[in-house]
């Protein structure tokens, strides 16, 4: 047991294993994108980062909880490099939100609104990857990964499957199931547990009009012709 101030205030902490839960239990709130209770900490998006008295910048969700801690979590510095981590975000991030299923729920989309990072200043150079209509329940849009690694977590520690991974470095670094298979040819057993984890529009539940999107994309008129007859496929 403790004490740590935040933003002024002495909060008093027991077994909380990191800074971030004694954070949310004062009710602060603080942004995250790869924080999860129930997963393993992985401290990728910095997010959550807060400030101490020496100005010493840390994840909070990372960082153990230590009797006398001084932090605060909204100082005008914390704020501009929140705001940069979006945008940057935003930048490497497939940008279709009116098209995406999961706009209006997208916590990247909603923290941009928040943060009013309305214009991205970084141009994008990863290449578009191919959508992986393959499986009967899940579609995976790679193109929208943020990296946060919350479907690799959720799918090995609380699935015990571990269909997915990340692969390549840098700018080139992904999420994908093993050797670049598609999820039709891995053990998924379609559970949907990385599209409730997911944070952004990566891993959605397959849909009537999903298929016609596929068939769109195989150019199967046949499929097309079956699920939407007025659709013309060019
Ligand atoms: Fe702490 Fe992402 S929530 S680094």
């Amino acid at each position: 047991m403790g004490f740590i101030t935040i933003n002024g205030k002495k909060v008093e902490f027991t077994d909380e294993k990191n800074v971030l839960t004694i954070i949310r239990k004062a009710g602060i709130d603080i942004p995250t994108l790869c924080y999860h209770s129930e997963l393993s900490t992985f401290g990728a998006c910095r997010l959550c980062t807060v400030e101490d008295d020496r100005g010493k910048l840390f994840a909070s969700c990372s960082e153990e909880p230590r009797d006398g801690m001084v932090i605060y979590t909204n100082t005008d510095r914390l704020r501009k490099y929140r705001k940069l981590i979006v945008e940057l975000l935003l930048a490497a991030h497939c940008r279709d939100c009116t098209t995406c299923v999961k706009s209006g729920e997208c916590v990247l989309q909603n923290l941009a609104h928040r943060m009013n990072v309305y214009k991205v200043r970084f141009e994008n150079h990863k290449e578009v990857m191919p959508v992986d209509y393959s499986s009967p329940s899940i579609i995976r849009d790679p193109n929208k990964c943020i990296l946060c690694g919350n479907c690799v977590r959720v799918c090995s520690e609380l699935q015990g499957i571990g269909v997915l991974g990340f692969a390549n470095r840098g700018t080139d670094a992904v999420v994908t199931p093993g050797f670049d298979k598609k999820l039709s040819e891995t053990d998924c057993v379609s559970c949907g547990q990385c599209r409730v984890f997911c944070p952004t529009g990566v891993l959605t539940i397959r849909t009537n009009m999903d298929e016609v999107w596929a068939a769109l994309a195989d150019k199967d008129t046949r499929v097309v012709a079956q699920i939407a007859p007025s659709v013309r496929v060019a």
